[in-house]
């Protein structure tokens, strides 16, 4: 029996902008998946989104009605900690370290032996939430990208002290949800956030200094063959996760001047303007 065969229950931790999609696609994959958040109202957003996700996908003829509804029946939503017992639990929840470990630490108290924890940090480094659980050799990433249920890439990160069978099960889970998985050490941003802050600061240093209008920016990067310019693809990220993601790269690397975040962002997160999931960022929507 494989590793993912012995997989039937999922625990999606966090109903937010990536928890509410990587629950679509868990329950899409086949597995009895559980949605946990602390919010009521986030996960009873998250059930109308999922709902229609699905069908669009049924009048997209992807999916059938008959598949919806099995899809739907696979998904439960819940408040309540004591209830997230699973095979593999994938958090999604607030950017933070002692949050993360905490819940991981709360849930392993729960599990059994080998369930595994799977991180969808941005950001953070996957050895250092580890390292805050009584479960290391058990943590690893899991880094989805946005929106979860379109983005085929997803990163598995290696911490210090997860075990091998840990990445090659969740690699398998990724391929079973349809995505690309690429297995990748523990580094500040790992791959794609890494390569990807630079996309995020020269737009934005451009705009600082009066050189360039994001409308313009988005524009030559969207014709140059990107899906998306810089500033709607933060405003879709959104601005508080973007701008933590940038801090935490800074920080790890020593605060080198060439990743220095931008005062422009943080105004924006100040104001509160963060992005689609406010209405406003960049843009207004
Ligand atoms: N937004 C993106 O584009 C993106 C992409 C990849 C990875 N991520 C990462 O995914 C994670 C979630 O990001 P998001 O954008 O979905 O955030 P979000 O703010 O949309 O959602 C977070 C959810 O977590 C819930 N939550 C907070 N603390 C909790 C706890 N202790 N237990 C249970 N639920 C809790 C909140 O109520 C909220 O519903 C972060 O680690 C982020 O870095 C985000």
């Amino acid at each position: 029996m494989s590793a993912l065969e012995k997989i039937k229950t999922i625990c999606v931790c966090g109903a937010g902008t990536m928890g509410s999609g990587i629950a679509q696609i868990a329950a899409q994959a086949g597995f009895k998946t559980i949605q946990f958040d602390v919010n009521e109202t986030m996960l009873e957003k998250s059930k109308t989104s999922i709902t229609a996700s699905l069908q669009k996908l049924v009048e997209k003829e992807k999916i059938t009605e008959a598949e919806k509804n099995i899809t739907l029946a696979r998904l439960s939503f819940t408040n309540i900690t004591e209830a997230c017992k699973a095979d593999i639990i994938i958090e999604a929840i607030v950017e933070n370290k002692e949050i993360k470990a905490a819940l991981f630490n709360k849930l392993a108290s729960i599990n059994n032996a080998e369930t595994i924890f799977a991180t969808n940090t941005s950001s953070i480094s996957v050895s250092e939430i580890a390292a805050s659980t009584i479960v290391s050799p058990r943590v690893a990433g899991m880094h989805f990208f946005n929106p979860a249920p379109l983005m085929k890439l997803v990163e598995i990160v290696r911490g210090k002290s997860t075990n091998e069978s840990v990445t090659e099960t969740l690699a398998a889970l990724a391929k079973q949800m349809g995505k690309t998985p690429v297995i990748c050490k523990d580094a500040p941003g790992f791959i794609v956030n890494r390569v990807a802050r630079h996309y995020y600061l020269e737009a934005m240093f451009l705009v600082e200094k009066g050189l360039c209008t994001i409308e313009d920016i988005d524009a030559v990067m969207e014709a140059t063959g990107f899906k998306m310019g810089p500033f709607k693809l933060m405003d879709l990220i959104g601005m508080d996760i973007n701008y933590s993601v940038s801090n935490i790269v800074w920080n790890a690397l020593g605060k080198p001047e060439r990743l220095h975040p931008s005062p422009i962002q943080k105004d924006k997160v100040d104001k509160g303007a963060l992005g689609r999931k406010t209405g406003k960022g960049f843009y207004k929507y």
